[in-house]
């Protein structure tokens, strides 16, 4: 079972953002856990070489746009290598391959009839890339993503027919599970209740894209080029690569995780664009929220942009990740608290998860001759086993529904009440009496079996701590054996040597 994952393609005008950061992580986890559930996953990303602002900021630096887009997208790459990101496309739209692609894919759009030379006039954002309404024609009016003036066009741009496609995408985001979350997918339907129109789809005034064949001195329109880079990724051959051929690897995409200012161009323009090409349109479209930082928007005029390397060094990658998908709601804005982020860390991994291994490794091993007890004695107690089985099945729930924040969560409740169970057994009380050792033993077992589970289920979350949770306990992932499989109650070997316990978490400091 092939399962196509991607991320936005990232502008290559700096280096990552934290939004892109968290997009990349969301993508990462599900593809981590998509892999551990037996799927062959394509997970893509990559970054969007052209277009104006890209020129724009190379001449600024006084560099040939190509040797900028070089040089960004290998910082691209090491921040993906930097974070564990377990990507296996990564595009670049100003490859060959890519180029290739696009052309192909313009002759079967032109072949249906669907492009047209028209006049553009508009209002332009460069940040966004896109015509903006301005409702005063105000020379000053700023675009509300970006806060910065929006340029007048008025130009001969070849067109692509959005308008005929009217009927199918209104049938296509009727369906439940093609926009999510539910709130986006309102908007949609009421973007394109109101009538869709034709876009422009090549440029006069950009040298920085890819030519259209048959017209001088145009290149096509920076997303009209970037949405197939998705198509292009899945294509293996770099020279003749072709669109069949990149069906034939994989399209559609299962899943475009966007953020929720993009979601126009994925779930509208793009879909229309691959039924006038006659392919198939991607199943489902996710916009995620926007993150802000102490409660504000970040923004480099605000000074108050918060540096994903800085994180990165300080906190570790797996605090980070903790962080924005457990604490964020998948499709809801979520904020970034300096306070907050180090309260949780310190609570749920180091307090909650950390502690409840050490401390009953510690009792294992002090007991139980440094090993897992042996089940001779055990009695019978199932609390554990029944609240660890619920858990597993909520959190392929939540995961399959990409609610990753109830995923998260579930697997925090069973650290808590495993916790509780201890607290409440005490079995450094029942211990003090030899006639106690099967309730002790089971007891014993039993949370360490609940913490196996723990680090198992955080395997596509936090992959660090979980294979640190299974050294811990004296295991070692087995590939051999599927995860969903070793899920089950009861997979921990009685009499196994546990090693002596070290700290798998370092707890954080305020700033
Ligand atoms: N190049 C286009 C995407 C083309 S896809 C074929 C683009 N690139 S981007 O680099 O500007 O944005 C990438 C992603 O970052 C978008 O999904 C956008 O929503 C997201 N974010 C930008 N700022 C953000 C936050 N403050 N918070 C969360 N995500 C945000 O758009």
């Amino acid at each position: 079972m092939s399962f196509v994952i991607t991320t936005p393609l990232y502008y290559v005008n700096d280096k990552p953002h934290l939004g892109s950061i968290y997009t990349t992580l969301i993508c990462d986890s599900i593809a981590r856990y998509k892999r551990l559930t037996g799927a062959d996953v394509i997970f893509i990303t990559g970054v969007d070489e052209h277009g104006l602002k890209i020129q724009r900021t190379a001449k600024n630096k006084g560099v040939e746009p190509q040797f900028h887009c070089d040089e960004i997208s290998d910082i691209f790459k090491q921040n993906w290598k930097d974070w564990d990101i377990t990507h296996n496309k990564f595009v670049r739209t100003s490859s060959q391959k890519h180029e290739y692609i696009v052309k192909e894919f313009y002759n079967r759009v032109k072949k249906s009839d669907d492009i047209y030379m028209g006049v553009q006039k508009g209002w332009y954002c460069v940040g966004c890339e896109e015509f903006k309404d301005n409702p005063d024609n105000s020379p000053t009016h700023k675009c509300p993503i970006h806060q910065k003036t929006l340029e007048w066009k008025n130009e001969e741009n070849l067109f692509f027919k959005l308008s005929k496609y009217q009927s199918q995408i209104e049938e296509l985001i009727k369906e439940p599970t093609f926009i999510q979350p539910k709130e986006r997918r309102n908007e949609i339907i009421n973007f394109v209740s109101k009538g869709l129109k034709d876009f422009s789809i090549s440029r006069t005034n950009v040298s920085w894209g890819i030519s259209v064949p048959d017209i001088d001195n145009h290149t096509f329109y920076v997303w009209f080029d970037a949405l197939l880079g998705y198509v292009s990724a899945i294509s293996l051959d770099m020279n003749q690569p072709s669109l069949d051929e990149s069906i034939d690897n994989g399209w559609p995409a299962d899943i475009h995780l966007i953020g929720k200012d993009i979601l126009r161009f994925h779930a509208v323009y793009w879909p229309a664009m691959l039924i006038s090409a006659d392919m198939k349109v991607p199943k489902k479209v996710y916009g995620h929220g926007f993150l802000t930082r102490e409660g504000q928007k970040m923004g480099k005029s605000l000074g108050n942009v918060l540096d994903p390397d800085i994180l990165l060094s300080k906190y570790g990658k797996e605090a980070v990740r903790w962080y924005l998908l457990k604490d964020i709601t998948l499709g809801q804005d979520g904020d970034f608290q300096n306070k907050r982020f180090v309260d949780i860390i310190n609570n749920d991994l180091a307090n909650t998860i950390g502690n409840l291994l050490n401390r009953t490794s510690s009792m294992s091993r002090k007991w139980f001759n440094n090993r897992v007890p042996s089940n001779e004695m055990l009695s019978k107690d199932n609390t554990l086993e029944l609240y660890a089985k619920k858990t597993v099945e909520n959190y392929f729930r939540h995961f399959n529904s990409y609610e990753l924040d109830l995923a998260a969560n579930v697997i925090l409740s069973l650290a808590i009440n495993t916790n509780l169970y201890l607290n409440e057994k005490q079995p450094w009380t029942l211990i003090k009496d030899e006639k106690n050792i099967p309730f002790v033993s089971n007891i014993i077992y039993n949370v360490l079996e609940s913490t196996r589970i723990v680090g198992l289920l955080l395997l596509p979350i936090l992959p660090n701590l979980s294979s640190k949770i299974d050294q811990q306990l004296g295991l070692l992932y087995n590939e051999k054996e599927s995860w969903e499989n070793q899920l089950d109650w009861g997979k921990l070997i009685h009499e196994s040597i546990l090693p002596a316990p070290n700290p798998v978490i370092e707890k954080l400091e305020y700033e």
